[in-house]
Order: structure tokens, then sequence, then C-alpha cells
């Protein structure tokens, strides 16, 4: 496994393989790995010559600075965790500087109306900070195809908005969502949650399941009341949105249209861990 510190050493490797002609796919991630991630990472693994895995604890997407520091730093296990996922793989985990050299601060970005739904409305300036990291690491890594989790859809959405607007020659990938046996979504912030909390948080899939079977039947706005009262019933999580929308434009579904896909977000707090998932409805 190679570690990179330095772009310039990554640039280094990059190009060396790009003369053997080798095809680079790219995971971009904060680290705190988990299963969801190796998801990614295997599958890019199957698709390209060689991979490259980004470790950078982003702190221009942070919306609060509490969030940012008690995001989990786990390097040392990430490493031994991509160890045994595969030899080949390359690790570029840049410091701060080496990413935005003197001033940490985030481009501002128009991503068609994208960033003013759901975790937009929700998590100032989080859409421009995420904008901004991935466009930096496009440029150093430039890979041919780099995967994103559907976990996080609307950044799906936007990263692939960001390569449209800025013509950026790289192909994106959507991952399925990675569950627990239980289908809670995998997520580093999952370790956080109480006892009690992890035993609730299966709530959200199961929830977001009936939603699912009731949205062949029923208007949308009828299936989000009965979201809002299922999470006002509930003892120990708190909704804080549940929202039926167009995956194109992911802007709130008025009147169902048999042409269009949708799906359904949602945003959930368990103490003071905030929770985030989704399902396609069609
Ligand atoms: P992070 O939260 O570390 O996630 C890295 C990638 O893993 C993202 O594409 C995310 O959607 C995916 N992922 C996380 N949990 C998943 C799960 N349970 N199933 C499938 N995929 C999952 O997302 C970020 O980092 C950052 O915003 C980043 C893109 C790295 C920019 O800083």
């Amino acid at each position: 496994m190679i570690i990179c510190h330095k772009r310039e050493e990554l640039r280094q490797v990059v190009d060396g393989l790009r003369l053997k002609n080798q095809s680079i796919g790219f995971v971009p991630t904060m680290g705190a790995l988990h299963d969801g991630h190796l998801s990614l990472i295997r599958k890019g693994l199957e698709e390209n010559s060689r991979m490259v895995v980004s470790i950078f604890v982003n702190p221009t997407q942070f919306d609060n600075s509490s969030d940012l520091e008690k995001y989990p730093r786990t390097i040392e296990s990430d490493l031994e965790l991509l160890h045994t996922l595969s030899e080949e793989l390359i690790v570029y985990a840049p410091s701060a500087e080496d990413i935005y050299g003197d001033t940490v601060s985030s481009e501002h970005f128009d991503f068609n109306g994208l960033e003013d739904q759901m975790e937009g409305q929700f998590r100032k300036g989080h859409f421009d900070g995420v904008g901004t990291v991935v466009k930096r690491l496009f440029e150093i890594v430039r890979p041919d195809t780099a995967y994103f989790g559907k976990k996080d859809f609307q950044q799906l959405r936007i990263i692939q908005e960001l390569i449209k607007t800025h013509q950026l020659a790289v192909e994106v990938k959507g991952v399925d969502i990675f569950r627990d046996q239980d289908g809670l979504a995998l997520s580093s912030r999952n370790e956080r949650l109480s006892r009690v909390e992890r035993e609730a948080a299966p709530f959200i899939y199961k929830t977001l399941k009936a939603a699912k079977m009731r949205f062949g039947t029923e208007s949308a706005n009828k299936v989000t009341k009965w979201v809002e009262k299922q999470f006002a019933q509930h003892d120990v999580l708190e909704l804080e949105y549940f929202t039926i929308a167009d995956e194109a434009s992911l802007q709130t579904v008025q009147r169902k249209s048999k042409t269009k896909s949708y799906r359904a977000f949602i945003a959930v707090f368990a103490g003071d861990v905030r929770l985030i998932d989704n399902i396609a409805l069609n």
C-alpha cells in the first residue's frame, strides 16, 4: 500500500500509473472507515487498475465547530483496515495546508438549486465546503472514475452537477447504501449512539420502507404526515425532516408523475447524534 501525505507525492504516483495506461478509481472519505466506505472501495477495485482513497476531515463542510471537533479521527485503524482490503491501494491523507494552503475557506457554488434543498437548509454552507474539497481532490488525483455513496444522495447529485458545470473529466458512480443487519445505514456517527439510541435507530429504515409501501397508493403529502406522526409518538428519535423529492431536481414532489423517479429523504436526531437516510420509491 502506498501512503502519500503531500499532493506532489500523490501526483508522482498517479502520473507513473497513467504512463502505464492504468485506469484510476477514487473514493474520497473523511476517515473513520466502516463497511459502507469499504463497499465503495471494493466496487472501485473491481472496475479499475488502481484505486486512490483519500482520508481528510474537511473543515469547510462543517457548519458548527463542535461537530468538527467531535468528528472521529482514527487514521491508524483506517490504514489497518485498508491494508486488509488490498495492498494495491493508494492512500492520500493530506493536511489542511496541503489542500487549502494558508486560507481554509470555501468557494461559493451554484448547483442549480440542488444545494437549497434538505441538508442545504439545515447545514448552512455545507455543500460549498463539499464542492470546494471534492473539486480540489479531483484536480489533485485526476481519477477516471469516482465513487460516492447513495447514503448521501444529495451530495452525489451535487457532485454530478459540479462535474457538469465545471466540465471535469471524471465519471461519477453512485453506490447503494450499506446497512447493518437490522437496517441501520452504516455511518461513523453510529459509534456515538448510546445503547438505547442504537436499539431505537433501525426504526428509521423501517419507517422509510413503510413509507415506500404507502407511496404506492397515497399522495406524498399524506405519506409525509404519516411519517411525522410516527416520529411524534417516538420516545428516543426526533424527526428533523422527512421529504419525498424528485431524484433529479431534489424538489419536494407536489403531484406524482409516472415519468419521474422519487426518493424519500429523512434526518433524525438520536440525542445529539444526527442520522440521515433515504430510500428509492420507484
Ligand atoms: P464520508 O462521510 O467519510 O463518506 C465517504 C463516502 O462514503 C461518501 O460517498 C458516502 O456517501 C459514503 N458512505 C458513507 N456511509 C455509507 C453507507 N452506509 N453506504 C454507502 N456509502 C456510504 O461524504 C464524505 O465523507 C465527505 O463529504 C467527502 C465526500 C469525503 C468530502 O469531504
